[in-house]
């Protein structure tokens, strides 16, 4: 047992368990059952949002693990994300509201900016979640882009922090420039940033920046292109997994391919939250410290690195939601 890998040191010496169940595109139906079980197996890191459109069905699950003695509230870390149409400042508390009333919680330990991309707002009663588009019964369906600056939407979130309701804030989906800007304002530090990050995006710069600034970071799809497959933002063929170097590297050590590559996100120091519908594959995904790779095979996944993101505002806002909004670039 390694158990300095289990966790990641926050800045302030909390501890945040290193792997969590992703609950993006968990179905409604499915996400009690998967989050209670979830939770029977060992997970104790959530991550979810109200973008997810799963928060209710993923409280229930949590509850009916709480009262069935299978962990205490304390023992849990659960992460949710303020959405785009909620970043002016009078909105984040009442979407955070939401999002405890609809886990069944008094708090979340980590609060998100989902992304750094502000929308026109859309009131709960209108629709919830809101997702991408404005108004999805127009003729024309379209984002609606809101000009909030992020200094605003930071300092409300740091009152969620300090009335209690969100132990952490973070970033998500942020680059260096971005954070270096929130931090020469931030009175309260973030925590944590949540970015899609594998071997095909291993953006060393940007870790290296986090590290060096006390800012954990979270990997989200770590796993790479699966989930972008159905829908149609990856193909079969660009999944890691598949990889001669991780296949090699899994047989070595009688792992699989993901626990290979799940391991590679961990010992570089990153939290990874990889999402699954199947009892074996999250069984898998915890299941990543009985064993370490050597530097060579760490070197050797870094080197599949093709800068190449799956999850891209630049990309799908266009396509998807008629608006050009690249982020990165
Ligand atoms: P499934 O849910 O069918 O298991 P995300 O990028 O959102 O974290 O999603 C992870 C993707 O990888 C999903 O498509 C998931 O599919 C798949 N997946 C999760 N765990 C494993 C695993 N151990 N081996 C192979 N694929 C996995």
């Amino acid at each position: 047992m390694q158990d300095s890998l289990q966790s990641i040191e926050l800045y302030n010496g909390d501890r945040m368990p290193s792997v969590g169940l992703g609950l993006w595109k968990i179905p409604n139906q499915d996400a009690a059952g998967i989050v209670a079980e979830a939770l029977r197996m060992g997970y104790r890191h959530l991550d979810s949002a109200c973008d997810y459109g799963n928060e209710k069905e993923v409280g229930q699950g949590i509850a009916q693990a709480l009262q069935a003695g299978v962990c205490r509230r304390e023992d849990l870390w659960v992460t949710s994300k303020l959405w785009n149409t909620y970043h002016r400042a009078h909105h984040v508390r009442p979407a955070l509201e939401r999002t405890l009333d609809d886990l069944g919680l008094d708090y979340v330990d980590l609060y998100l900016i989902h992304f750094p991309i502000a929308l026109q707002f859309v009131p709960f009663e209108t629709r919830y979640p809101p997702g991408w588009v404005y108004d999805p019964d127009a003729p024309d369906p379209k984002m609606q882009p809101d000009a909030v600056p992020i200094a605003e939407t930071w300092a409300a979130m740091e009152e969620l922090q300090r009335a209690g309701l969100a132990r952490h804030i973070g970033i998500s989906n942020f680059g260096c420039a971005l954070i270096r800007d929130l931090l020469s304002y931030a009175q309260v530090r973030p925590s944590v940033l949540q970015v899609e990050s594998h071997p095909y995006l291993v953006q060393p710069k940007l870790l290296r920046f986090c590290q060096q600034e006390g800012i954990a970071y979270t990997a989200f799809s770590p796993l790479g292109a699966g989930s972008y497959v159905p829908l149609g933002m990856a193909q079969p063929s660009d999944s890691v997994l598949d990889e001669p170097v991780v296949q090699q590297i899994a047989s070595r050590h009688d792992k699989s391919p993901a626990q290979v590559v799940l391991r590679w996100g961990i010992q570089r120091g990153t939290a990874v939250i990889p999402k699954s519908v199947h009892i074996d594959r999250l069984r898998q995904n915890i299941d990543l410290f009985d064993f370490s790779l050597s530097d060579a095979e760490m070197e050797a996944i870094s080197a599949l690195d093709r800068h190449h993101r799956f999850n891209d505002p630049g990309v799908f806002c266009e396509q998807a939601f008629g608006c050009f909004y690249p982020i990165y670039d």
